[in-house]
């Protein structure tokens, strides 16, 4: 492919309505805005600069990003942080497409240091209502539970949720997959549904199919969050293609955090053929080389997936979303109209 073919592609991609139905807020703190946080709370980070922030994302595993990730979370402190995080994430999400976007966040690690659940809360909402005005682009929150700690401690922050209901869509299961299986959470999800939360779960990441199936059969989520080991096991993949459970596949997560040795050897090709509904997100963008419209363009380079298959991927992550239907129709004939403008590669 030349060079002008391969940066039309790029605008293509880049341009293609889409929702972002896998982005974590604290993931997407920026170095520049990192230090500028930094300095106004006082807070010490353990690196000189932005560029030794940098050569510090280099990961081996989950748990070797997550040291770093809940480490510079400790500069988040007030409203405003929380507010400018949000909005800043929703200005770069614009630029690439994203028109709704459901972001997690997670209280726990704020909580656990001093700082308010309301204050992490109406920080974010305040940016969400913020986004839609100036950008158009519409959101969802939900929340996430850290595995790592116990079920009593998720069951607490659900409790602390409570009065904050109207603003959280659905409940969600992050941090260290290994020997946190989602059984764990059980009675968590149980109370959840029970006052009115959607249910999704992190599941498949780095941890086996087993997971997978106890977030489906255990927790009743509505959808899996990365997913991609479900290849594993040909009788999870029928009940997945066959009720068309979404998946929300990060493909430069995968990469950056060794779960695939490279792009071009991920297997949401392989996942997109069998008839999954697959969508392509980015995870934690400030850390993992980019955005989501980024992943499109460079999980479609390094596959060769087909802008058919690309737009399928952007009607899969509208009709994945927790949007009312009316809003998801919207969307779905937005992305016909643009399929049908700058037709098939
Ligand atoms: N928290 C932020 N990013 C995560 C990921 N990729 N997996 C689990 N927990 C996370
Ligand atoms: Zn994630």
């Amino acid at each position: 492919m030349g060079e002008s073919r391969e940066s039309l592609e790029h605008d293509v991609l880049i341009a293609l309505p889409k929702a972002e139905l896998h982005a974590h807020i604290e993931g997407t703190l920026e170095p520049a805005l990192m230090f500028e946080m930094a300095r106004r709370n006082g807070v010490d980070l353990p690196y000189p600069d932005e560029a030794s922030v940098r050569r510090a994302y280099n990961f081996e595993d989950l748990q070797s990003f997550l040291d770093v990730y809940y480490a510079a979370c400790k500069v988040l402190v007030t409203d405003d942080d929380f507010y400018d995080l949000t909005l800043e994430y929703l200005r770069r999400a614009a630029t690439q497409g994203v028109r709704h976007a459901e972001i997690f966040f997670d209280p726990q690690t704020h909580t656990d240091r001093g700082v308010e659940f309301a204050t992490v809360v109406n920080g974010i909402t305040s940016a969400l209502v913020e986004g839609e005005r100036q950008l158009g682009v519409t959101s969802r929150l939900i929340l996430c539970f850290l595995r790592h700690l116990s079920a009593e401690a998720a069951m607490e922050t659900l409790e602390t949720a409570l009065p904050h209901r109207d603003a959280i869509i659905a409940v969600g299961l992050d941090s260290s997959e290994k020997d946190n299986p989602p059984v764990k959470f059980r009675d968590v999800y149980d109370r959840a549904r029970a006052e009115g939360f959607l249910a999704v779960a992190h599941a498949g990441e780095e941890g086996p199919p087993e997971y997978i199936w106890q977030a489906l059969e255990l927790l009743e989520v509505q959808r899996i969050d990365h997913g991609l080991k479900c290849t594993d096991d040909e009788g999870l993949v029928d009940r997945l293609v066959s009720e068309q459970i979404p998946l929300t596949v990060c493909p430069f997560s995968n990469v950056k955090l060794r779960v695939v040795p490279e792009l071009r050897q991920h297997n949401v090709a392989q996942m997109l053929r069998r008839g999954l509904c697959v969508t392509i997100n980015s995870d934690d963008p400030s850390y993992f080389g980019g955005y989501v419209g980024d992943n499109y363009v460079g999980t479609a380079r390094a596959l060769d997936l087909s802008r058919d298959e690309m737009f399928r991927v952007a009607r899969n992550s509208f009709s994945a979303s927790f949007l009312p239907e009316a809003d998801k129709q919207r969307h779905l004939r937005a992305v016909d109209d643009y399929a049908a403008k700058i037709g098939a590669s």
